[in-house]
């Protein structure tokens, strides 16, 4: 898997050229991107400002040296490469798994090209079968959970040590485990309308290229 991971990672890195303002996802297959672009960086010369998608990745493009800017300090992201945790045959998908997805959405929406590199296994019919995560503001927050609860959306709060999880972004994330959801666009539409939901982590849509390292190699999809 991680060689699978890395092969993605690896893939995606030949997207970026000098002088290119670029994204830098979060999560274990967005890790092998970051470090190739370190890489490049030391050993060809590349030179790339970096805008991070969370405090993790911050961190490991920091002791790669890759100079950073803040979102609020750029008008576009030439390329940003993220994970993602299932993708579906319209490019819809769903992210958050490794509780960034607020700040992955923001760094994604302003980049002409948004690549996801992912292995096979997330490639999906429906998506649904992996709890999809809804980021919301600490105050109320129970409130929503139990409107989930009557929904049938079967929430729990996502926990680190014992705890609730925080975001960078200082919110509670409930995981929602839905097993199948038949309309993305729709369902993203119906939590976007709930008082005190930030955001959710369907990502409809925004995807232009999706790497797919499995076992016969590397496959690139692209979206029309
Ligand atoms: C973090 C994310 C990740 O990109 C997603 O969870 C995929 O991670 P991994 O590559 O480790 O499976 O959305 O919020």
């Amino acid at each position: 898997m991680e060689k699978l991971k890395k092969m993605a990672g690896v893939t995606a890195a030949q997207y970026v050229k000098d002088g290119m303002v670029v994204g830098l996802g979060t999560g274990s297959t967005a890790y092998f991107f970051v470090e190739e672009i370190g890489r490049r960086m030391k050993e060809e010369g590349l030179k790339v400002v970096g805008v991070t998608t969370s405090s993790q990745t911050t961190a490991q493009a920091e002791g790669l040296g890759i100079p950073l800017k803040a979102v609020d300090d750029i008008d576009v992201i030439d390329v940003t490469v993220d994970g993602a945790d299932e993708v579906d045959k319209n490019f819809n998908g769903i992210k958050g798994g490794g509780g960034a997805l607020l700040m992955e959405k923001i760094v994604a929406t302003p980049s002409k090209e948004y690549i996801w590199v992912v292995d096979e296994s997330k490639m999906v019919d429906k998506l649904g079968a992996f709890k999809l995560p809804v980021e919301v503001v600490q105050y109320g927050a129970d409130r929503i959970f139990r409107e989930f609860e009557k929904k049938g959306y079967k929430p729990s709060y996502r926990m680190a040590d014992g705890e609730r999880f925080v975001t960078d972004m200082k919110n509670y994330i409930i995981d929602l485990d839905l097993g199948v959801i038949e309309n993305p666009v729709e369902f993203g539409k119906e939590l976007k309308a709930m008082v005190g939901v930030v955001e959710h982590g369907l990502f409809n849509g925004m995807v232009n290229k999706v790497i797919v390292a499995g076992k016969d190699g590397v496959k690139i999809l692209e979206a029309k």
